[in-house]
């Protein structure tokens, strides 16, 4: 567990093409990141808390606004892509919502960043991908 936590840059491979999303997404990398500085600097636990807080406020209001981009936009499997939004949403909750002294901020740092990057770079751009071309946003 000695593994230090290092900042995710923003590439251009991970644009989805429709800037509302993309700059959501860029957004959640960018407070990802600035958890990822207070865990490596000597700060208080709650101003740590309040970054992690932070990513899952933005994380949350960014799933909610996606499903309905795609749901409006007529995304062939909408269904799937919510579900899979629905399970990392659970699986973040099961880190975050427990008793304080079993929370694990490095732990949890670690889930979002494979999930959060591992869903924006596939889950999300095939999504997208797969949206009728002149649908209107
Ligand atoms: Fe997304
Ligand atoms: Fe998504």
């Amino acid at each position: 567990m000695t593994e230090r936590l290092e900042p995710v840059p923003w590439t251009a491979d991970m644009s989805v093409g429709v800037e509302s999303i993309d700059l959501e997404h860029s957004m959640l990398v960018t407070l990802y990141n600035d958890l990822v500085h207070a865990l490596n600097r000597p700060v208080s636990a709650t101003t740590k808390r309040r970054y992690l807080d932070s990513v899952r406020s933005h994380l949350l209001t960014h799933l909610a606004h996606e499903e309905a981009v795609l749901r409006s936009r007529g995304h062939p499997e909408i269904d799937a892509h919510v579900s899979d939004h629905r399970h990392g949403k659970a699986a973040l909750a099961a880190l975050t919502d427990r008793p304080e002294e079993q929370v694990d901020l490095v732990e949890i740092a670690r889930f979002l960043r494979d999930w959060i990057i591992r869903h924006i770079m596939v889950d999300d751009r095939e999504a997208f991908a797969a949206l009728p071309p002149d649908a209107a946003a």
